[in-house]
């Protein structure tokens, strides 16, 4: 099958999984994405109406103007790829002197993106984004991966939220399908008693994430996360159906020695 490619690379991206994570995502009215990241689901779905949320204000507004005016962010976005700047240049302005939620600062975030270390996203306490140069030769100016991502916000209502998760979950209703590509957890147990660090994503906030999935299912919305395949995941949500996936093969038999990577957990209204 063709998959579409999100124009930001995006660590944790579902892009190589989406052939085997398809066929889990049944039908309904609403898609709703708590962590949205590079929307690479997004784009290869095919729902009625979605709610795409993340928590990264920069991404929510490259969103925003990519549904509102594609035109203007792809003239500010070419001039900076041509002018091809230095990355510490731009990431010195993006940080200390480019107005949040500005068209400028959506191109520099894209610029960012394709140019910093893997495409990594991360920011120090202060909200300063800290990764370093990628130093690549070439840094590809993603335009058509712009102009689809933007064609596909347009086709279909799509309400874009900045938010943390349990806003848009909370808000899950009655045939609303809920995926969730959080950010994973490591399998090890011990961080459920290091204690809770704001900001970061623990075993405390993925229980967190799994009582208000099964709210929404128990009020009738289907919920499915993608997760590391450990015992601390399969523990917290042992109530879900689990899958095993792989990017490496594409059928995950239970006779292999190796086991798959990934989960996928599905937790439907029929199950509770
Ligand atoms: C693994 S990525 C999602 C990748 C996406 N499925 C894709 O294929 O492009 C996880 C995303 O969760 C977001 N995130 C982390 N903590 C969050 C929170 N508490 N609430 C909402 N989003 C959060 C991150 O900003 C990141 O974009």
């Amino acid at each position: 099958m063709r998959v579409e490619k999100s124009f930001l690379k995006w660590v944790g991206s579902k892009s190589r999984l989406i052939p085997q994570l398809l066929p889990h995502l049944p039908s309904g009215r609403r898609f709703i994405e708590p962590f949205v990241g590079a929307g690479n689901v997004f784009i290869n779905t095919n729902y009625d109406s979605y709610v795409l949320c993340d928590k990264n204000r920069d991404l929510i507004n490259v969103y925003e103007w990519l549904r509102d005016d594609l035109a203007s962010l792809l003239n500010e976005t070419k001039s900076l790829f041509d002018s091809r700047p230095d990355f510490y240049d731009i990431r010195t302005r993006f940080n200390d002197f480019t107005p949040i939620l500005s068209l400028q600062r959506a191109a520099e975030f894209i610029y960012l993106n394709r140019s910093c270390f893997n495409g990594i996203c991360r920011y120090n306490s202060s909200g300063k984004f800290n990764v370093p140069s990628g130093k690549y030769k070439n840094i590809y100016f993603p335009k058509s991966e712009l102009i689809a991502f933007s064609n596909k916000l347009i086709s279909v209502p799509v309400e874009l939220v900045r938010a943390d998760f349990p806003t848009v979950i909370e808000n899950a209703r009655f045939g609303d399908v809920i995926y969730c590509d959080p950010p994973y957890v490591s399998g090890s147990k011990n961080d459920i008693f290091t204690g809770y660090t704001p900001g970061k994503f623990d075993s405390a906030t993925t229980t967190l994430l799994h009582n208000l999935l099964v709210l929404a299912v128990r009020r009738g919305a289907t919920a499915i996360i993608s997760n590391s395949n450990n015992s601390l995941i399969r523990e917290i949500f042992n109530d879900f159906e689990i899958y095993e996936i792989d990017a490496r093969r594409s059928v995950a038999a239970n006779g292999n020695r190796q086991s798959a990577r990934e989960i996928i957990g599905v937790l439907t209204p029929e199950m509770i």
